[in-house]
């Protein structure tokens, strides 16, 4: 699938596809960076025996589906979901650092459930649990139309959960 990137400052050609065994050492890097550390339910480092295991079980995993976006050999960044109940997927993403707060966060998010519904399943919902400091990642999720559906604290954090219903 390869769309506009209208939000980036430059037009690029944005490629999304699903994630393989060939992108685990993306992962690995992208897992380990410090801004995703921190708006983890689970800040502490992964290690890269730890990492093997849970991306092979992620993507062999029938109920999760990892989506990333690209332009050129350049990859952007990524977008998880995880079916929790029939037809609501949980959803994840994160953006490499080098390309943050250039509009491929909106970008990727949007395109990304695009792309659930056009290969995978028409009719959807999809949340997102947030720390309330997320301040980008808040504001990613309603420019692509999330609504905020509830809030909540986990281990002391504040939290919001929002959703979208395709
Ligand atoms: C959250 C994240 C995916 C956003 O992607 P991004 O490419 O940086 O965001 P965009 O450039 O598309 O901007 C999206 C919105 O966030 C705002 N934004 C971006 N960076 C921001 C920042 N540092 N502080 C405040 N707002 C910010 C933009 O202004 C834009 O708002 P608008 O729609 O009102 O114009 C990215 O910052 C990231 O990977 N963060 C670390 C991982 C993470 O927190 N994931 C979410 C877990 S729920």
């Amino acid at each position: 699938m390869c769309i506009e990137v209208l939000g980036a400052p430059v037009m690029k050609k944005l490629h999304i596809r699903a994630a393989s065994m060939a992108d685990l050492d993306t992962f690995f890097k992208w897992a380990n960076l410090p801004e995703i550390r921190e708006n983890s339910f689970h800040p502490k480092l992964i290690e890269f025996d730890e990492h093997v295991k849970w991306f092979t079980e992620k993507i062999n995993d029938e109920k999760t589906i990892i989506l990333i976006g690209s332009y050129g050999n350049q990859l952007i960044g990524q977008v998880r979901f995880e079916e929790k109940n029939q037809a609501t997927f949980e959803i994840d993403i994160h953006i490499d650092s080098e390309f943050k707060g250039q509009g491929y966060g909106k970008s990727i998010l949007s395109n990304s459930i695009q792309f659930i519904q056009e290969n995978f399943i028409g009719h959807f919902q999809v949340f997102a649990q947030i720390f309330v400091t997320n301040t980008a990642s808040i504001k990613t999720f309603k420019s692509c139309g999330f609504i905020e559906n509830s809030s909540f604290e986990i281990n002391s954090i504040e939290c919001i959960e929002m959703i979208y219903k395709t």
